[in-house]
């Protein structure tokens, strides 16, 4: 089989589980989780249509292995390993969540390429991965504590400065062809070297796709450098 065939099969294939997955109702989806994890769904955790959509995104543009920031219930990295052949591993400081993450990824036979780190994402290696996926992981920060998850971390604005800024200065060391998405943002802009690919409106939020192209902070005027704000169609196939 030549190499255009076999990723001409594997696109079809994609196709076709993604379709599958999309239609699943996010809470039948969250039957997969303990009950105290489902009732924050809404909230927290990716929705289906999101999800799906993401890890094609991530598969056309060639993305292997993501690391998905803030893991939580591994809702993103499970169905991006049901919907595509990519390797998606989690990083999540919350020890109750990893481990529902990681049963539930047993539960859908995708513990393989579906994994998950107990750490926070500042003490954590993200070298190894050519994507990354950011739903608004630093966000709770900023809520009032009856709104959070749990009181089992450092939660605060001193936490949200320092996590933005880690994960800036990640973007930042990633190297060219790294590719990010965004659903709600991160709570910074995707520095300067990345260009907007993809954005579509879904849910409650634009879904973005952003590629770097240049190391260097300043733009070198060879892509447009947009801010998270822009728009532009990209269609979710
Ligand atoms: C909005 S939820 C998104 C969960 C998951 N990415 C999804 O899309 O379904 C954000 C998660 O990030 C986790 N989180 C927040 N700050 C973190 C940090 N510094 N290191 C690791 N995990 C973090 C929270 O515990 C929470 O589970």
């Amino acid at each position: 089989m030549t190499e255009r065939t076999e990723n001409d099969m594997k696109r079809a294939l994609h196709q076709v589980m993604a379709s599958i997955v999309r239609r699943i109702p996010d809470d039948r989806f969250d039957r997969a989780f303990p009950p105290r994890w489902r009732a924050c769904s809404a909230r927290h955790w990716t929705p289906v249509e999101v999800a799906v959509c993401a890890a094609l995104w991530f598969a056309e543009s060639g993305a292997r292995r993501i690391l998905d920031v803030g893991s939580g219930v591994g809702k993103m990295c499970i169905i991006g390993a049901l919907a595509t052949d990519l390797e998606f591993v989690g990083v999540e400081h919350r020890a109750s969540l990893v481990e529902a993450a990681r049963e539930a990824a047993e539960l859908f036979s995708v513990g393989d390429r579906a994994s998950f780190a107990h750490a926070s994402v500042d003490g954590f290696d993200a070298s190894g991965f050519d994507a990354f996926y950011f739903y608004n992981p630093f966000g709770e920060n900023l809520h009032v504590p009856s709104e959070s998850l749990d009181s089992s971390v450092e939660l605060g604005h001193e936490r949200y400065m320092r996590d933005v800024r880690h994960a800036k200065e990640m973007l930042r060391d990633a190297p060219v062809g790294t590719r990010v998405v965004t659903y709600h943002g991160f709570g910074g802009r995707v520095p300067k070297g990345y260009f907007l690919d993809r954005a579509e409106r879904i849910g409650t939020d634009a879904l973005r796709l952003w590629v770097k192209y240049h190391t260097d902070t300043p733009n070198d005027g060879a892509k447009p450098v947009v801010d998270d704000d822009d728009r532009s169609d990209g269609a979710c196939a």
